[in-house]
């Protein structure tokens, strides 16, 4: 071996035992800090034993809180991530100094495009000014006309329950097909048919993007970000998900030149009553504006994408939730019935107005969304620099994450925390509840940004089911239900089934 190679060899175990040293150092952020927590591999951080151990999330959280109390800190891969549970420290992060020190999530490691374009991967100054204009989306007229899209796509559910009276109907895969239905409509200027056909190639698509969201090579670039680099071309190129992502950038490239090119076709009325009042056109309304920086064409249709991501499986759980909750509850079922026959006579329909005055109904999805907050582990903020939370000085570029499924089941907040009680939601009830003891869409200038349209749609299509339908268990319905968290959302580790009777 020659003098070159020995000197080689020499500087390249250097370079190993200082790169080795330095990721041992960033693992002691917490243990300099006196943050208790599960101790870190040098390779994974936490990461195999949240998501790898065969338990869900949900149940290493609840033995992490157990064992380390309520403020505990791990390891998303090298992600230093501190978690806190008290609800005025929350309130802290989420609201009261959201802008000062927590205005973003965290950086998203893989930056693939079209995330980093979304709502959900801009930062700063870019993300409040489309946050602005998005939030316009579901401004109370254009919910209205919202809603008319959504009373349709739920026409074609009960249709489908009405030809399945009585059987074992998937409430899962019936509700993902309502829901991807409606916001292909309302965002993506995209009419589909997957309620009746469940094989419907986009909705294939979505649940596919959804499924291997969380692949290895996203879990190897999170446990090494220096190869976030060259995983982001793989997905990019060859990922199965991309499908479901070039389907969509291409109908709303098409959609958005459609738009431009009708703009200036003197046969359609200029009137925004003639406009169709969708995601699309806010943004593309927006782009006209003088007063705000340009948005590119890229940006309207990551967006576009966004609220198909947003929106598809969450509504879809929460729906699947509450149909489940209401029929091993028959005597809740009942009220809710009640309520709705007093409200309205027998063939007046519900709309966006008439659902909003329904109390009973509001209380119900309340306390389903407390039960089964569908988004578990998204409610997260980077600090921006060095800050306070608590007594504790946490550097720079630590995730703060709020653990909305434990606080959803605090015992002391919510006594008997997994029976479904509408009434912690009556008028004198909810005024008891501190404000952050209720998240399931977060909280603060960065909260879930689609609240409005999704508590719509839930409530649209629950409401139009109990007026036409009783919901029963089947007979393997299970009493109580084992989660998945196969991204951020939570799902039945088994599908639900029901059976709807006519009433
Ligand atoms: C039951 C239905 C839904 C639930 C439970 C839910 C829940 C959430 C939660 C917990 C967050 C994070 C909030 C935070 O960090 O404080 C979020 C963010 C977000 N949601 Fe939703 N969501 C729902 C429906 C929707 C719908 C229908 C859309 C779009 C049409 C949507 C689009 C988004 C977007 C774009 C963000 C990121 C907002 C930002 O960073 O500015 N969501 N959602």
């Amino acid at each position: 071996m020659g003098p070159v190679v020995i000197v080689l060899a020499l500087v390249t175990l250097v370079w190993l035992g200082q790169k080795a040293w330095e990721r041992w150092d960033h693992f002691q952020i917490f243990r300099r800090l006196g943050i208790p927590g599960p101790p870190p591999s040098v390779l994974f951080g936490n990461l195999v034993e949240l998501r790898k151990s065969g338990k869900s999330p949900l149940t290493v959280y609840d033995e992490w809180q157990e064992k380390f109390g309520h403020t505990y800190g791990y390891y998303a891969g090298t992600r230093p991530t501190l978690v806190i549970r008290n609800l005025e420290t929350v309130k802290d992060v989420l609201v009261k100094h959201s802008s000062e020190h927590f205005s973003n999530r965290m950086t998203p490691i893989v930056k693939s495009k079209p995330l980093m374009d979304t709502l959900m991967g801009l930062r700063d100054r870019r993300w409040k000014e489309l946050r602005s204009i998005l939030a316009q989306t579901f401004s109370t007229s254009k919910m209205r006309h919202i809603s008319k899209i959504m009373n349709r796509s739920i026409s074609v559910t009960t249709e489908i329950l009405t030809n399945n009276v009585n059987l074992d109907v998937d409430v899962l895969g019936l509700f993902q097909g309502l829901s991807c239905e409606v916001i292909c409509e309302c965002a993506l200027a995209m009419r589909v048919d997957c309620q009746r056909n469940q094989n419907d190639t986009f909705l294939v698509a979505v649940r596919e993007f959804l499924r291997t969201a969380l692949n290895p090579f996203i879990f190897f670039a999170i446990c090494f970000p220096w190869f976030a680099g060259a995983v982001q071309f793989i997905v990019d190129k060859f990922a199965v998900s991309a499908l479901m992502t070039n389907i969509v950038c291409q109908n709303v490239e098409t959609a958005i030149q459609l738009r431009r090119s009708q703009a200036h076709d003197p046969k359609i009325l200029p009137s925004s009553e003639h406009k169709v009042m969708d995601v699309l056109q806010t943004l593309l309304d927006a782009a006209e504006s003088p007063h705000i920086d340009k948005i590119t064409d890229d940006e309207i249709v990551a967006n576009s994408w966004i609220f198909l991501l947003g929106g598809f499986e969450t509504t879809s759980a929460a729906l699947t939730f509450t149909s489940y909750l209401l029929a091993l509850n028959p005597e809740v079922q009942q009220t809710l019935f009640e309520e709705l026959q007093a409200a309205f006579s027998e063939d007046e329909d519900i709309n966006f107005d008439s659902v909003n005055n329904l109390q009973f109904l509001d209380q119900v999805v309340c306390e389903s969304l407390r039960i089964y907050p569908p988004v578990v582990t998204f409610i997260v903020r980077e600090t921006s620099s060095e800050t306070r939370v608590e007594s504790l000085s946490v550097p720079k570029g630590v995730s703060i994450h709020i653990p909305v499924w434990q606080i959803h089941h605090d015992p002391e907040l919510w006594p008997d925390p997994f029976t479904f009680k509408p009434s912690r939601f009556s008028s004198s009830e909810k005024k008891t509840h501190h404000s952050m003891a209720w998240i399931p869409f977060g909280a603060g200038p960065r909260n879930c940004v689609g609240m409005r349209f999704g508590l719509l749609q839930i409530k649209l299509a629950i409401a139009r089911i109990i007026r036409s339908f009783r919901l029963v268990p089947s007979p393997g319905t299970l009493t109580k239900l084992k989660l998945n968290v196969p991204t951020v959302t939570i799902v039945p580790e088994k599908k639900i089934y029901l059976k709807f009777e006519k009433r």
